[in-house]
């Protein structure tokens, strides 16, 4: 079948579509249709099914034979380990996982939140709180204790999981010092929590409330599966938006079961048995699809990589992963291949590694843009595929189904709508556009499976974040056109999302935490245009009245602000102080156009500005600093 046929299909029979999609699941009990409508434009998937994540992503391929074939392969570069886990093996040990959570009064619906760093205990922690039909919530490492105390107060867990540490290069991230302050921050107090002691730093743990990851499996009956409804919550996966109080991404079981094994073949290419590796972490979306949940129910090997594309220790280390693991499908971010050309542009590193089992390339996360897609391509010799895609859909929005048809590639362009997706391009009225027009980029509803449902105890933050702008429609929050062919070109955010290394943050949420230094009256964040990570956080300051001191001295300040409070992850180190910032006659901060002038790309004098002389203050205070070149 061509792309264009099953595109087709999908179109032509929905419910027809994921009813066969979903045959490749094993169900306790079948879903009688594919589709509920709840009202209020809401959608779930295979509701009144009964189904476990975890007996479709291990168990039952132990079951059907697999049990000795490789699971996870752990290759950190900075600890030099490796490790395999078969099957079999991560069966025992995510069951025993299980029955200890579950000794300790954890149960379907519970919350557990997930900190931890790239080690396979990581996945095994997920799947054991699938295993229950537990909610598990992974916070990212590179976020501070008060981003997790945010989290742990709106997720309420009953347990927290975590490791004793991170390895970053060069750098150790005390994680049990950062959970100690969460919990001390947060209002909701977990039950109790399970910490994986890592030889590289052994914590401390309170008596009573920490428990010791292996010591609390000893002697426990390990746990079954647990079936759960279709429309239960696998996860929930906080995501920035506007402000600083993130959004609780839903992710419900059976619709995710359904979709990331399909997306493992006609996206990705893959069958049972080849290795699969995305290169990201498990706080992401990313992580939880495609280094967990999607390889796994799909019966392949995935690799659970502690390392950085580069300086661990070298520019070589994806290709030497991809040789010795015999990866088929690699997936990383854009971000990250810049890294790689900057300090190996010919491909030296390239040369001396045996690629021939590599069969294609993902990128996601953020715009490929076209010199690393052609670097790419050029290194590699096997095709590139840009997709697109969000937390809150869970797999592509956009893409090129290699295992469908490989369609001819557009410099730009993610490529084409996925099955499930009606992709539209709307103008400010909410009426669709021509080809080749800019426009509101948004999704006919319903959203298929594995998109989310519902944000996490906000059900009116999610009809006004998604589906109160366009009536009918999900509003990606992204801007941009399609072709006469189709394809689709994702060119900026609608919003007050930035992307930074591939990791997706909110001005709003700076800004709340620049505002908080005594010194500051306003603020404002933009993200500038930046070589490497693409995007780059950058703060104006207006002081409060009287204020004399150095504006070095409060710059240093709110840059360590911003890494206490939100993390290393926020990327927060330029700043600048102006008397006063560009605003509408209304008081909006024109953002955008600061960003236009900071790339020295071409803008508009805004026709409702209330002062421009401030902009010439904003353009040399930027120049000062190497942006704003004409
Ligand atoms: N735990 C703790 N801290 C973390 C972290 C984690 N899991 N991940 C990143 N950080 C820290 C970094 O150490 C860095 O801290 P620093 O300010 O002390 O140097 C900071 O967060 C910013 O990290 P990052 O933006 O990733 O930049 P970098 O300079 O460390 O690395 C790249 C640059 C391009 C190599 C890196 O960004 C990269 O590998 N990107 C790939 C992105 C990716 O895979 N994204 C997933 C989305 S699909
Ligand atoms: P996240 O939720 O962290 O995955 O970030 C999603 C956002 O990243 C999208 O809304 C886009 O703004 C951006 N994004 C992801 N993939 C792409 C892509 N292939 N091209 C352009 N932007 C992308």
């Amino acid at each position: 079948m061509t792309y264009a046929e099953v595109y087709g299909a999908w179109k032509n029979d929905p419910e027809a579509f994921w009813m066969e999609a979903a045959e490749a699941i094993d169900w306790d009990e079948k879903p009688s249709k594919a589709l509920f409508e709840k009202g209020n434009n809401l959608y779930e998937w295979f509701a009144d099914a009964k189904v476990n994540t975890c007996w479709n992503a291990v168990d039952r391929h132990v079951e059907n034979g697999r049990g000795e074939q490789t699971a996870i392969i752990y290759d950190s570069p900075i600890t030099h380990t490796k490790r395999e886990i078969s099957y079999v093996e991560l069966r025992n040990r995510v069951a025993t996982l299980a029955g200890a959570l579950r000794a300790k009064g954890v149960e379907k619906g519970d919350r557990v939140i997930i900190y931890m760093p790239m080690i396979p205990e990581a996945l095994e922690a997920m799947l054991a709180c699938a295993r229950l039909g537990a909610v598990h919530s992974v916070v990212f490492g590179g976020f501070a204790a008060n981003e997790l105390a945010v989290r742990i107060d709106d997720a309420k867990p009953k347990a927290i999981i975590a490791a004793s540490c991170g390895l970053e290069p060069g750098r150790t991230v005390h994680y049990k010092p950062l959970l100690d302050g969460a919990i001390e921050i947060a209002e909701h107090k977990p039950d109790f929590t399970v910490i994986f002691q890592r030889e590289q730093e052994v914590a401390n743990l309170i008596e009573g409330r920490d428990f010791n990851w292996h010591g609390f499996q000893y002697g426990v009956e390990p746990a079954e599966c647990v079936p759960v409804e279709g429309n239960h919550p696998a996860y929930i996966l906080y995501t920035s938006g506007t402000t600083g109080q993130p959004k609780g991404v839903i992710r419900h079981t059976a619709g995710q079961l359904v979709a990331l094994n399909w997306s493992m073949k006609n996206l990705y290419n893959v069958d049972p048995g080849d290795v699969f590796w995305a290169a990201s972490d498990v706080g992401w979306v990313v992580g939880h699809s495609y280094i967990c949940y999607g390889p796994l129910i799909h019966g392949n090997t995935t690799i659970v990589f502690e390392g950085k594309p580069v300086g661990t220790p070298d520019a070589g280390t994806f290709w030497r992963v991809i040789e010795e693991h015999k990866v088929k499908s690699f997936f990383t971010a854009p971000t990250a291949f810049r890294a790689v050309k900057r300090e190996d542009p010919t491909g030296e590193y390239v040369k001396k590694y045996d690629l021939s089992n590599l069969g294609q390339v993902y990128l996601a996360g953020e715009r490929a843009d076209p010199d690393t897609i052609v670097w790419a391509q050029e290194q590699l010799n096997v095709p590139i595929v840009d997709h697109w895609w969000q937390t809150e859909t869970g797999w592509a929005i956009a893409a090129n189904p290699v295992g469908i048809e490989i369609l001819p590639t557009k410099l730009g362009s993610p490529t084409v709508p996925m099955p499930g997706y009606e992709v539209t391009i709307l103008d400010e009225g909410g009426n669709p556009v021509e080809a080749g027009t800019l426009g509101a980029i948004a999704i006919k509803l319903p959203l298929p499976p594995g998109t989310l449902p519902n944000l996490w105890n906000a059900e009116a933050r999610f009809q006004k974040s998604y589906l109160n702008t366009f009536p009918g429609y999900y509003e990606t929050g992204d801007a941009g056109m399609m072709d006469e062919d189709g394809y689709v070109y994702i060119m900026a955010r609608t919003d007050d999302v930035i992307n930074v290394a591939g990791h997706r943050l909110s001005t709003g949420a700076m800004e709340e935490v620049l505002a908080s230094h005594p010194d500051v009256a306003e603020c404002a964040v933009i993200g500038v245009a930046d070589q490497l990570k693409g995007q780059m956080p950058l703060g104006f300051l207006c002081l409060n009245a009287g204020v004399d001191r150095d504006h070095d001295e409060i710059i240093k300040e709110v840059v360590k602000l911003v890494r206490e409070k939100i993390g290393p992850v926020a990327a927060f180190k330029l700043a600048t102080v102006v008397d006063r910032l560009p605003k509408t006659r209304s008081g909006k901060i024109l953002r955008g156009t600061m960003v236009n002038i900071a790339d020295g790309t071409e803008w508009k004098m805004p026709a409702t500005i209330d002062d421009p002389a401030i902009l010439d203050e904003i353009t040399e205070a930027l120049q000062s600093m190497g942006y704003a070149k004409a």
